[in-house]
């Protein structure tokens, strides 16, 4: 019999479902939430409110997509955390009560080790090719940043973490510096492809071992940019396209220096990219080339399963399932989770 696994996610500011079915992609239906765009960055209270509303009718169609009834779900798995908690409540009691209606399973699944497993979401009628364990993943999203040793679907370790601020987090608070819409970082991404990344040079970050930064450079750009625009008001204007490549750049440099350190100190060349922010086009680029000239295997996610959705949950669901690693019903939501769900 197939194992059958309804996934939801709803960390944050996207509403989402997905079908799994025995490890193959049956439908992922995301609602985004266009309310945070005006002001500049996602409203927990809003959240939470638009997850209500979405929850039921995203649920819906991801079934209907599937072609299944609620009652072939095998066991739902939702996202326990880590994100913000009036959000991870919607998802999570609605979880619960599905399982509860069909005496099925309920597996609590963490949104971080999530984005890793996206690599081992198969498509249908697809040859999918599956990253070997062990292997380094460079999880980049807008609240976290983190080199991960994944030694199997669910034995994962970290081998350094931002100390401040998130790579997405850094794309979106200087997007936001410039005036562009939250979430400014596929808007740099856009704008860079006309941009020399040479153009301008702002300040590394030095954090010991393999640890990251982002603040400095926050704080440099916007200092640099308030300075450029007090003598020339039509700076930003101007020179758009070569501030967003030269910051790209930057970050894109600083988070290929570190991944590089941690295959040369643990020996492993197999690398995955995940998260939000793997859907840069220059990080993808910095990455492939790199790996082509040194012997790398690396893994890019599709583009579809990097930003928030809830088919890397069900596949996290499908993993434990198998391991029946199920929770009770009297799970709570973690705002901040630790790595180890
Ligand atoms: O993983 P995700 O959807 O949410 C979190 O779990 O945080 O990541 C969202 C982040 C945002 O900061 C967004 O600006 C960034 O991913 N992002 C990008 C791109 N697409 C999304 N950053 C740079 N370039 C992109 N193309
Ligand atoms: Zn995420």
């Amino acid at each position: 019999m197939s194992v059958i696994i309804l996934g939801i996610e709803s960390s944050c500011d996207d509403t989402s479902a997905a079908v799994i079915a025995d490890g193959v992609i049956r439908s992922n239906v995301i609602a985004g939430q266009d309310v945070h765009r005006r002001y500049g960055g996602v409203v927990p209270e809003l959240a939470s409110r638009a997850h209500q509303q979405n929850i039921v009718p995203v649920v819906e169609l991801a079934l209907r997509e599937a072609g299944i009834s609620g009652n072939d779900v095998s066991a739902v798995g939702f996202t326990r955390g880590p994100g913000l908690m009036g959000s991870l409540l919607v998802g999570t009691s609605f979880a619960k009560g599905f399982a509860l209606a069909r005496n099925i399973p309920l597996v609590e699944v963490n949104h971080l080790q999530a984005h890793i497993l996206v690599h081992f979401i198969r498509e249908q009628n697809n040859d999918h090719k599956f990253p070997a364990f062990p292997f380094v993943c460079l999880l980049v999203s807008g609240g976290h940043t983190q080199l991960v040793m994944v030694r199997d679907h669910l034995v994962m370790e970290v081998l350094g973490q931002t100390i401040d601020d998130a790579a997405g987090e850094a794309f979106d608070k200087c997007a936001k510096i410039m005036g562009i819409p939250y979430p400014g970082g596929p808007w740099i991404d856009r704008y860079s492809r006309n941009g020399n990344p040479q153009a301008f040079r702002f300040p590394r970050p030095s954090v010991r071992g393999l640890d990251y930064s982002f603040s400095g450079l926050k704080t440099s750009f916007l200092y640099f940019l308030r300075d450029r625009q007090k003598n020339d008001p039509g700076f930003l204007e101007r020179n758009i396209n070569d501030l967003c490549a030269s910051l790209q750049y930057t970050i894109v440099e600083i988070l290929m220096e570190n991944l590089i350190r941690a295959s040369r100190q643990t020996g492993v060349d197999t690398i995955a990219l995940a998260g939000g922010v793997a859907a840069n086009s220059a990080l993808r680029e910095a990455l492939t080339a790199y790996g082509r000239q040194n012997g790398w295997q690396v893994f890019l996610p599709k583009p579809s399963y990097t930003t928030d959705n809830a088919a890397m949950i069900a596949i996290t669901a499908y993993y434990k399932y198998l391991n029946k690693d199920f929770s009770s019903q009297d799970t709570v939501p973690e705002a901040r989770i630790s790595f180890k769900s």
